[in-house]
């Protein structure tokens, strides 16, 4: 009892990523997704704190985005549909160990005037690249369904590299409690497949609550304005930007 109410995070490999990405099950867990996303109201999430995230950032002529673990990009291209008539144009990367954008998704942001590319890379590679000379720099990166994925170094290693290349972060993950424990056990109603009724589950203990975050963000707390929270019924949220520094006079 006291397990559940306390619920420890516990990380462990999704199937998902155990299959190539042509694998029958891994198409069928990924268009599972979208509708899980449906029930999270992951575009509403992400809509407002996108909005919030760049507010800070009106009047540029442009924005250069990072999405981490960005999947088929399907997701970020909902929310793009939102948000293109009121925003600048944007300069999007998709990254993701796996190659899952495909032609028609990148000729769909187009449309909206936005120039997406993806990065297949391992996302602990781009990390740990020792290109911090001149690294390049994102005015935000955004991570959804992402850095529950890990934990630890790894974790710590790659909020270190975010910290570096952007001013902006924004992470929406799982909510690590009882209630999204218990939905996590029922998305076969909503008709998702095998792969994706294990992974919920898993991703449920790999989530995140209260300021987990805050507390593993790895700067001073002078620098970076944080913003932690619940959001919809399943979802956990984390704001960040860099606070520009008063010029000494
Ligand atoms: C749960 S899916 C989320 C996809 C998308 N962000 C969404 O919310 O629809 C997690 C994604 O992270 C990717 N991923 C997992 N580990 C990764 C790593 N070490 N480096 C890069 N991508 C990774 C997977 O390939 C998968 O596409």
């Amino acid at each position: 009892m006291t397990a559940l109410i306390n619920m420890p995070r516990i990380v462990a490999v999704e199937v998902l990523d155990t299959l190539a990405a042509v694998d029958p099950a891994a198409r069928r867990s990924r268009r599972d997704l979208q509708r899980v996303h449906r029930v999270m109201r992951t575009r509403a999430i992400l809509h407002q704190a996108l909005q919030l995230s760049v507010a800070s950032h009106s009047g540029k002529a442009s924005l250069r985005i990072l999405e981490l673990g960005a999947g088929d990009g399907s997701l970020m291209l909902s929310v793009a549909r939102d948000l293109a008539p009121t925003w600048p144009p944007v300069e999007l990367t998709l990254l993701d160990r796996q190659d899952l954008v495909d032609h028609e998704t990148i000729k769909c942001y187009g449309e909206l005037g936005w120039t997406a590319v993806t990065s297949v890379v391992d996302v602990l590679d781009w990390a740990a690249e020792k290109s911090d000379a001149a690294p390049v720099r994102w005015d935000l990166i955004v991570a959804n369904l992402f850095l529950h994925h890990f934990e630890g170094a790894q974790l710590a290693d790659l909020l270190a590299a975010i910290t570096r290349r952007s001013d902006r972060f924004l992470a929406c993950e799982p909510r690590r409690d009882w209630f999204a424990l218990a939905a996590s056990h029922l998305t076969g109603v909503i008709g998702a497949g095998a792969v994706t009724r294990e992974d919920a589950v898993l991703s449920v203990h790999a989530g995140f609550r209260k300021k987990e975050i805050t507390a593993l963000w790895p700067a001073n707390g002078d620098e970076w304005r944080v913003q932690e929270y619940s959001a919809g019924f399943f979802s956990h949220c984390f704001r960040a930007e860099r606070v520009e520094r008063m010029e000494v006079r």
